[in-house]
């Protein structure tokens, strides 16, 4: 589907006008556009400015699509996306699609041409953070990133994405992990909310896990509703 920006929508969109299925080439844009909105303090971090971190995240986001594409989900209403989830897992070959429609020699001109805007330091440290092990007691698929368009929080739209996750997940894994940042109060609560469990925690951020125990669920969460 093609994707236009996300746009706040002025009143709460009905349930059933919002449309769930896996992103697509055309969602990148927009999926980069969210991710920066939403997580603006990654991008000072990160980046010298928005234009370098757009194309990483660009590249980023690409790469996850080839590699988890039937696990990267997506809420469009009226053909915008509205919201998207990315979820990794366990045995999938991240190098595999690199080599799809010359997309490593795309990153490395990326890379020699400066696009990302990286120091060699922000480089190692990236790198570091890349291949630092996970929490010990966490294992399974990860949810690498969730993100509401601002207009459409509160109706339901990241509870959905979450559990198509969990329902993809259900066949071949006991549970989910992701970080939330310790100052996101407002996701660390929705993640309590539907039984996440912080299995570490230090002063920047939580790892939560979700085990699937069906009997934390009632029916209406479990498939039907708003949330499916
Ligand atoms: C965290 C985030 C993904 C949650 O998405 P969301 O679509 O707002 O989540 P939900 O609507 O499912 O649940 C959140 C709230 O809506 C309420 N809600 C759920 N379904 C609803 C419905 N059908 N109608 C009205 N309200 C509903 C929930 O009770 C919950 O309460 P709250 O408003 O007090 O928090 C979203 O806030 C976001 O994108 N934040 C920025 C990015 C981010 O922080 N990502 C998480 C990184 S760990």
């Amino acid at each position: 589907m093609q994707s236009e920006p996300s746009s706040p929508s002025a009143a709460p969109v009905p349930a059933a006008a919002v449309a769930y299925g896996c992103m697509e080439s055309a969602d990148i844009a927009a999926a980069v556009r969210l991710y920066l909105e939403s997580f603006p303090h990654r991008v000072r971090r990160w980046f010298r400015d928005r234009a370098h971190a757009e194309c990483f995240y660009a590249d980023v986001f690409e790469l996850m699509r080839m590699a988890y594409g039937p696990t990267c989900f997506a809420a469009h209403h009226g053909g915008r996306l509205v919201g998207y989830l990315i979820l990794t897992v366990p045995h999938t070959s991240l190098t595999r699609p690199l080599w799809r429609g010359g997309f490593l020699l795309r990153v490395v001109g990326h890379v020699l041409t400066g696009r990302f805007g990286w120091s060699l330091a922000i480089l190692a440290h990236a790198v570091a953070a890349v291949l630092r092990p996970a929490p010990p007691a966490v294992d399974g698929p990860h949810v690498y990133v969730v993100a509401v368009a601002p207009g459409y929080r509160s109706q339901g739209i990241g509870t959905a994405l979450l559990f198509r996750a969990r329902a993809a997940c259900v066949p071949r894994f006991g549970q989910l992990w992701l970080y939330a940042e310790a100052d996101n109060q407002r996701a660390v609560t929705l993640y309590e909310r539907l039984g996440f469990r912080t299995v570490h925690a230090d002063p920047t951020q939580h790892t939560m896990v979700w085990e699937f125990r069906e009997d934390r669920f009632p029916p209406t969460e479990r498939g039907q509703g708003g949330f499916e």
